[in-house]
């Protein structure tokens, strides 16, 4: 069950194309725009095999200037699906939104911001550079990706905060240092991050073994990949004497939902939130644990997992989705 899920009918009014594989779309709710901060994002169903499902995208440009609301979409071929069928979509075609949702807050109140975007991380951190910079605070926006080809975004950026933006082309052997760059930082900047996983832990990693405080670093995830390529794999369901496959292209918390498991709390849908985590009773295969919610060593216990984007490769789980304990997540 999820805690929220309220969409509102809208129409795609256009598309294009801002660099390879990346595709901004604009749409308009019927009903019409809420007002959102910086940082925010809408929930957007997607059909995947003729069920919808919802995927979340960060709001790229101010509504109420755009008339629309703005999201960019990352062509994504060996997804899930979602991406595949925003591809698909063309100007005039229907679909349902959520409101937006600020779970990405902005704070003015640090006297320094350091933004670093992973490919399409860039998304929630356009909006975010350019709100702080015309409030006068002082930041610097890494942005990092394979080619240049694949950055969006970079003209106007580079407009806007000149040699505030930094490139970082990691097919020209372009890397980020983490630990160099936090040293560089006033003692109370805060630092706002979104990209993959590998990238997050890194720039996470270094924060706190700086003795930095966790609540000055501030993260959204998107399309939770993983350290491992996502395979298919057997579930037993102990608690229901029930067993299944989830597919290569599905989530467990999906697979759970679709055979009736209806017990398992959920919510962000993103590994951020918890609700969804379930016991491990045994497993073969590795456990691709995707999730921000647990800390690098909870997850090294492989006793639960986020089922909404967790999973197993090559391997099976035997699970419980009986135990709703609240459990304490967050970097230790
Ligand atoms: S639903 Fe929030 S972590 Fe899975």
């Amino acid at each position: 069950m999820a805690t929220h899920q309220q969409f509102n009918p809208a129409r795609l009014v256009a598309t294009h194309d801002v660099a390879d594989g990346i595709r901004v779309f604009d749409i308009e709710p019927v009903d019409g725009l809420r007002p959102h901060a910086p940082g925010s994002h809408i929930d957007v169903e997607v059909l995947v095999d003729d069920r919808p499902q919802y995927r979340s995208f960060s709001l790229i440009d101010n509504a109420a200037e755009t008339g629309v609301y703005r999201i960019a979409v990352k062509d994504r071929p060996d997804g899930h699906g979602g991406s595949r069928y925003l591809w698909s979509l063309v100007a005039g075609d229907r679909l349902r939104v959520s409101d937006p949702k600020d779970r990405f807050a902005l704070s003015y109140r640090a006297p320094e911001a350091l933004l670093v975007a992973g490919g399409i991380g860039i998304t929630p951190l356009y909006g975010m550079a350019r709100a702080l910079n015309r409030a006068g605070r002082r930041l610097r926006l890494l942005y990092t990706a394979r080619s240049r080809e694949e950055m969006a975004f970079v003209d106007e950026l580079a407009a806007e905060l000149g040699d505030r933006l930094e490139l970082f082309v990691t097919g020209a052997g372009q890397r980020l240092d983490p630990g160099a760059i936090i040293n560089d930082l006033a003692a109370d900047a805060e630092l706002y991050i979104c990209g993959p996983q590998s990238l997050r832990e890194a720039f996470l990693g270094a924060w706190l073994a700086r003795g930095r405080p966790a609540e000055r670093f501030r993260f959204e995830t998107f399309a939770s990949s993983g350290r491992l390529p996502d395979t298919a794999f057997n579930v037993r369901v102990a608690n229901r004497d029930l067993d299944f496959t989830v597919a290569q292209d599905q989530s467990l918390l999906d697979a759970l939902r679709a055979h009736g498991v209806d017990d398992v709390l959920y919510d962000c849908e993103h590994g951020e939130c918890g609700l969804c985590t379930i016991d491990v009773l045994e497993h073969s295969g590795e456990l691709d644990h995707r999730d921000v919610f647990y800390s690098p060593r909870q997850k090294t216990t492989d006793t639960r997992m986020c089922a909404c984007v967790s999973r197993v490769h090559n391997g099976h789980l035997v699970i419980d989705t009986s135990r709703h304990a609240v459990d304490t997540g967050r970097p230790d």
